[in-house]
């Protein structure tokens, strides 16, 4: 493959502390070269090696794609009508995903599918170069599979959730659906998937339901991750850290006792904020500074989904963050790149150090505080996943 040199940076965020300075490892000044789809120089513009290709960024910003590590792009139908009703006052208590639920198991996999490729063409284009996916709108062994094997065209982070919610069918003996999840339904969808998640909340599922969920996933081979602490305060979070999730997500409604918690789990699991969702359910904003402050790891990620939160933008998650989680603009980038890396536990993307895999946004902004500061403008000017121009 080629070599490729991106030149006249004016602020590269490399998340490397080795190659700049603060939380985003920034350097001015700068160049890098992509080789074999990994980065392979990051120095001073003068000191470049010679490239086959050039980029002239012309003192523009350079940051790694972002890494959106938890989102529910296979989907069918839409809940429009769902949000409107939720700005004119009626609160979000999750019961929509039974609508989505009913609309995949009409859906044939082609409709499945083409919903899901452009939504991770809308990631891709606003500088999204990791997505995890996951399933819980099939709610059957076989709806759940066929979502999975979709989500796995797209992306290798892939997420069973069965335990979303039980289904109206099981509603009076939610017992057999968690031994449906944990036994066949499991079985069928273990192939396709890298994680277990469970929306472990009042109203979908118990701590108890929530431990016997991950313990079956985890001796099916697939790592934990948690939906927690989103409409209430609740057990999520400590059972997240218990079972050595690698992130648990919401977490909207924290306790002091639940963010000692996070803070004792650093290194381990990812407080991963969804602000997109908190935006369009209503929900207040939990304090972002609190948990860095503590010690915490922090992820930003969109929660793609037609209930919740029918945003892609990255973008926006780091304005959010910015103005109502009282993240510095740097944490917030870093939270939305290394932060969504650390949740997926990669080393090999959500930085621009040596040896890491060559994604990264040219934005059209000097400095990466501007998409806070500049919230809603389409800042994307191009987009390489693996050393590729792919936007
Ligand atoms: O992450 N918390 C549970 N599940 C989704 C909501 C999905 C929906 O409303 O359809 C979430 O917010
Ligand atoms: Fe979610």
């Amino acid at each position: 493959m080629t070599a490729l040199l991106v030149d006249r940076i004016g602020v590269l965020a490399t998340n490397d502390p080795a190659l700049g300075d603060g939380s985003l490892g920034r350097r001015t000044g700068a160049a890098l070269v992509a080789e074999d789809g990994r980065i392979a120089w990051v120095g001073d513009a003068g000191a470049a090696p010679a490239a086959d290709e050039r980029v002239d960024a012309a003192g523009r910003a350079v940051l790694p794609g972002f890494v959106d590590s938890h989102s529910h792009i296979v989907f069918a139908g839409d809940r429009g009508a769902e949000f409107t009703a939720r700005m004119s006052g009626r609160p979000y208590r999750a019961g929509g995903i039974r609508t989505t639920v009913a609309a995949v198991r009409a859906a044939g996999d082609d409709e499945l599918r083409a919903t899901a490729r452009r939504l991770a063409a809308e990631m891709l284009a606003q500088g999204t170069t990791t997505v995890e996916i996951k399933s819980g709108y099939g709610l059957t062994a076989a709806d759940e599979a066929r979502s999975l094997r979709i989500a796995a065209e797209i992306t290798e982070e892939t997420t069973y959730l069965g335990a979303h919610v039980v289904p109206p069918e099981y509603a009076e003996r939610p017992g057999d659906y968690v031994d449906l999840v944990t036994g066949p339904m499991l079985a069928a969808c273990a192939p396709h998937a890298r994680w277990i998640d469970v929306f472990c909340e009042r109203g979908a599922f118990d701590a108890d339901q929530a431990r016997a969920v991950l313990a079956a996933g985890a001796a099916a081979g697939l790592a934990p991750r948690v939906h927690g602490n989103q409409l209430g305060p609740g057990p999520g979070v400590r059972l997240a850290v218990e079972a050595g999730a690698a992130s648990v997500d919401h977490c909207t409604h924290l306790t002091a006792a639940d963010v000692d918690a996070l803070a004792g789990a650093a290194g381990r699991t990812v407080a991963t904020l969804l602000p997109g969702v908190d935006f369009a359910t209503r929900q207040p904003y939990p304090d972002g500074r609190a948990l860095l402050d503590a010690g915490a790891d922090v992820a930003l990620a969109t929660d793609c989904n037609p209930g919740s939160c029918y945003s892609s933008s990255m973008a926006l998650c780091v304005a959010l963050a910015v103005r109502e989680m009282r993240l510095t603009p740097d944490e917030a980038v870093h939270a939305a790149t290394a932060g969504g890396a650390r949740a997926l536990r990669r080393t090999d993307i959500g930085h621009l150090g040596t040896g890491a895999r060559a994604d990264f946004v040219l934005l059209a902004a000097p400095d990466p505080l501007h998409l806070a500061y500049r919230p809603g403008v389409p800042l994307v000017a191009g987009v390489w996943r693996a050393g590729r121009r792919v936007a």
